[in-house]
């Protein structure tokens, strides 16, 4: 998109933050003059009925509104009214509607190849409505469709995925390979060849969350249900502080239809949260109430049809010509052709051929320098998250030499304990995790926390994993925990419990089981991502596992494996084992050693 692009983009922007221009902020604030919102990648998430198609067709309309070509792959045929004023009575916006029940022209499921195309060479803004094909007729022409839109598309163009979860799912089952193949492509490599993408879904727990991960901006509507929230918040985790998360933890049930949290940590370092505009065209996707009258829109927007036409035979005349079955007929024909008369193939084959060649070296070279600068990417982020931990680290350790009476940097001898008081009494508990008396359940379950862990102590960021608490929590309950004595800290960051604190536990804590009983303990508790991860070092035992292979066991990318191998180290489940490979912890088989 060029910069008079933006500027119109701007001008026509009514994406409203409470009342002051959504673009403003976008567009011209952040990043003026910057020419890659077309090429970008969206992801608009939430529950039925909260208002995603509504925000991509705003979104579509801006584009639209700056001549900036569109594309929609509609599943549910609920884009057309595009076409049409809000009321129905004036115009729209003049994009052609193919298939479903209002469109111009019926979309073949074989025709995905000859449209993508017709878009890479003329750009015409187009609904492709896959309302009337079946589900497998759908994800194949959209695999054709993909495909040939990134093979040959060079010009900026986005593109619009309702439903996207149909076509890049986290299960990718039997059949369904090129299309989530097609699809993945475009998303993450899609940029260098001009194309964006938005993905909407209503169901983020079944769309590809390496797919989502390439989203520069989330945007993310009403979600109540945990299963559909937490791949919201984990892709926000990465980048959102604890008091971020814990807002929109909070508030995301109860978003008003159109309402939304948007975050985009990096391409516009934009977190906030967002009432959009309504749309400006008529509303084709609103379900319909009992006893209402449903207003067929008047007029549409006239489009050129005849254009079209023409333009869709000299593609399928041109997709004909390279056609690999067409040209291996045509080639046994001539070839019966060349037995009959020999001198006249002898003077065809003098004949020179021009071949249009394509500057394919060059895109390959830019392809490669892609995916180097990714892994670059991914390895500052690992780094990135290192540094943090260290950081975190040597301030603790400054707030204890900070602290008067406490040695720091050689281990504090176990203090003398008091006489055994006799145990508090204990009140009666809701979820059996009640503390004793005095001891909030934050300070027990960091305790029980604490003593489950007696071998090598945990630190602090051990205990962040273990227990769920974030940082000023964590270091709330354990202040008070030092302060009664319940738990020490040896060496630079070891904390563990004292006798005093184990028998302030009470009868209620069991101590981590052991051996066998200790991996079934973990296969039970350890999140999907984690435990799938786990899964494969204990496979391995005792031998260690190449983080490449655990990626390739999983589908994982580098980041996500990483985070979850992180988290495993915190509860001491697997250890480095250098050269890039880790192992499973011997505590898991019976404190045997390998
Ligand atoms: N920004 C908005 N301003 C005003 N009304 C809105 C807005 N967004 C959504 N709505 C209202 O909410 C209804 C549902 O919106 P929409 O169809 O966009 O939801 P959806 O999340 O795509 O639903 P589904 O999951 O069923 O496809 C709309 O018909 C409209 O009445
Ligand atoms: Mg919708």
């Amino acid at each position: 998109m060029t910069v008079a692009q933006l500027r119109a983009l701007h001008a026509a922007g009514r994406w409203s933050i409470e009342g002051e221009e959504f673009l403003d902020d976008w567009m011209l604030q952040q990043r003026c003059g910057r020419n890659d919102a077309v090429t970008e990648t969206i992801g608009i998430l939430g529950r039925k009925g909260s208002g995603k198609t509504t925000t991509a067709s705003v979104l579509a309309e801006e584009l639209l509104a700056a001549k900036v070509p569109v594309a929609i792959i509609d599943p549910t045929d609920a884009w057309w009214g595009l076409r049409s004023s809000k009321d129905g009575k004036e115009e729209g916006f003049p994009i052609t509607v193919l298939g479903g029940d209002h469109g111009d022209a019926p979309l073949e499921e074989t025709a995905g190849k000859v449209i993508a195309e017709l878009l890479a060479e003329e750009a015409p803004p187009l609904v492709l409505s896959l309302g009337n094909l079946s589900k497998s007729a759908a994800r194949r022409f959209v695999a054709d469709f993909c495909e040939r839109l990134y093979e040959k598309n060079r010009t900026a163009l986005h593109l619009v995925i309702d439903e996207a979860d149909e076509f890049a799912p986290q299960r990718i089952g039997k059949g369904m390979e090129r299309t989530f193949g097609a699809v993945d492509t475009l998303v993450r490599r899609g940029r260098v060849r001009g194309i964006g993408v938005t993905m909407v879904t209503q169901r983020s727990a079944a769309i590809n969350k390496d797919v989502l991960s390439q989203c520069e901006v989330l945007i993310a509507h009403r979600t109540s249900h945990p299963r559909d929230l937490d791949p919201t918040l984990e892709w926000m985790r990465v980048h959102a502080t604890a008091e971020q998360l814990e807002l929109v933890r909070a508030s995301i049930a109860h978003l008003a239809n159109g309402e939304a949290w948007v975050m985009s940590p990096q391409w516009l370092s934009f977190f906030d949260r967002v009432q959009m505009r309504d749309r400006t065209t008529f509303n084709s996707s609103a379900t319909p109430k009992a006893g209402e009258r449903r207003i067929v829109p008047k007029r549409l927007a006239q489009v050129d049809l005849q254009l079209l036409q023409t333009k869709m035979k000299d593609t399928i005349e041109r997709a004909k010509a390279t056609d690999p079955n067409l040209l291996r007929r045509r080639v046994m024909e001539l070839e019966a052709q060349l037995a009959k008369a020999p001198k006249a193939a002898t003077a065809a084959k003098e004949k020179r051929v021009e071949v249009p060649v394509l500057k394919e070296g060059q895109l390959k070279r830019i392809e490669a320098a892609i995916e180097k600068l990714d892994h670059i990417r991914d390895r500052m982020a690992q780094a990135q998250q290192v540094v943090v931990g260290e950081v975190d680290v040597l301030r603790q350790a400054l707030e204890r030499v900070r602290a008067p009476g406490v040695a720091v940097f050689k281990p504090i001898a176990p203090r003398p304990q008091p006489a055994p008081r006799p145990p508090p009494p204990r009140r009666a508990a809701a979820n059996g995790e009640q503390p004793d008396d005095g001891m909030g359940k934050g300070e027990w379950v960091i305790l029980r926390a604490v003593a489950q862990h007696e071998q090598a102590g945990v630190t602090r960021e051990q205990l962040t994993v273990l227990t769920g608490y974030k940082r000023s929590s964590r270091d709330t309950y354990l202040q008070r925990l030092l302060q009664r004595e319940y738990v020490q800290v040896l060496g630079m960051n070891a904390i563990f419990a004292t006798d005093a604190g184990r028998r302030a536990l009470g009868p209620d804590f069991e101590p981590l089981p052991t051996g066998a009983a200790l991996l079934d303990h973990w296969r039970q508790k350890l999140p999907q991502g984690e435990l799938a991860v786990m899964e494969i070092a204990v496979a391995a035992w005792p031998e260690p596992v190449d983080r490449e292979r655990i990626s390739e066991a999983t589908g994982y990318q580098r980041s996500s494996r990483d985070t979850y191998l992180q988290r495993l180290r915190s509860r001491q489940l697997v250890l480095d084992a250098g050269r890039g490979q880790v192992r499973a912890s011997d505590t898991l088989f019976n404190g045997a050693t390998a």
